[in-house]
């Protein structure tokens, strides 16, 4: 990836209308780079690549070809979000590829949580690759590099996609958001009617729940972890926490202890609550949540979600403990 410079003169992007003028301005690029050729772009429903989606179908239309993989790592309800977003209300070109169980086919028995990296990022550039292989007359790739991955990685754009797109893919780039901040993307993709959530999500890593399902995965503990996960996001929004607290999330370890259910013995797995306020993510301090919130969660999660037989919150902030469990 090649290194470029923000202009000094470049306004930062803060209201609707300079929205506006920034996306009229990338559609024109775009049609003049791109012109009647076909465009590829690896969209996970994430807020940078969402929003390149979205700026790329205003430009080109069905020229551009999204594929969505479904690692079965992904949150409650987000590919299927994908799906209405982009294949409904913008009749986007989107290619659906539910990749389940040959990830987690891959990730049985596997617990060091690098090797886990590996085998995701992997998979994902093997998966992407094949649907790509599908296609014909692609000649450009869109990536939804934005401004810190240039500063910050020296070009790479380092955590996002999961591990990266295939190194071999000769094709040009289409990055129409490289020059953006992270909070510019979230106006631009307002100003193009993608909802509220998409633009303003917390960061999810792109490995997913993979990380967030202590050691070997097995698909009992991962669904667990989702409904628990889905039921904490539930609750954090009705509250009025979501937007307020920078993220939070449920991590479930691979033991379990025992409980009572119905006067009798029932062994499950504890659901760790995290909910942290950052900057920058390199430190980290914990939420103060009140404290009948986080009642009303755990006897949801206890009561709704099979398996699960304690709700701890980790009150560790960064340093000493990383945001994620992993
Ligand atoms: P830690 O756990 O290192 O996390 O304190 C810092 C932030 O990085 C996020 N994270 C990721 N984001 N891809 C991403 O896009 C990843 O692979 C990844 N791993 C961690 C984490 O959620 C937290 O916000």
């Amino acid at each position: 990836m090649e290194i470029i410079k923000r202009p000094e003169t470049m306004a930062r992007i803060t209201t609707p209308e300079l929205a506006k003028e920034f996306i009229d301005q990338q559609v024109a690029e775009v049609r003049a780079q791109v012109g009647d050729k076909k465009v590829l772009l690896a969209l996970s429903g994430g807020v940078d690549s969402s929003v390149v989606a979205a700026l790329l179908i205003k430009a080109i239309g069905k020229q551009l070809v999204c594929v969505h993989v479904n690692h079965g790592l992904m949150r409650k309800g987000e590919s299927e979000a994908v799906i209405e977003v982009f294949r409904n209300q913008l009749d986007a070109n989107l290619i659906y590829v539910d990749a389940t169980d040959r990830f987690l086919d891959k990730l049985a028995g596997v617990a060091d949580p690098e090797t886990k990296r590996k085998i995701i990022g992997g998979e994902f550039i093997q998966v992407f690759d094949e649907e790509s292989a599908k296609l014909e007359g692609i000649s450009f790739l869109a990536q939804g590099t934005i401004y810190p991955d240039i500063i910050e990685s020296k070009g790479v754009k380092a955590h996002h996609n999961v591990g990266g797109l295939p190194e071999d893919m000769e094709m040009e780039l289409v990055e129409p958001v490289k020059l953006l901040y992270k909070d510019e993307v979230r106006v631009v993709g307002e100003a193009l009617g993608l909802p509220h959530a998409m633009v303003y999500r917390q960061p999810f890593p792109g490995p997913g729940l993979g990380v967030r399902c202590l050691g070997a995965i097995t698909r009992d503990r991962l669904h667990a972890l989702r409904e628990a996960d889905a039921i904490l996001r539930e609750e954090f929004e009705k509250n009025g926490l979501e937007g307020k607290v920078w993220q939070y999330f449920i991590a479930v370890p691979d033991f379990k202890s025992v409980g009572v259910r119905d006067g009798k013995r029932y062994d499950g797995w504890p659901a760790i609550l995290r909910a942290v306020n950052t900057t920058d993510a390199m430190t980290a301090t914990i939420e103060e949540i009140p404290y009948a919130l986080l009642n009303h969660i755990t006897q949801r999660i206890t009561t709704e979600v099979e398996g699960i037989n304690r709700v701890v919150y980790d009150l560790t902030p960064k340093p000493v403990g990383t945001i994620e469990w992993e």
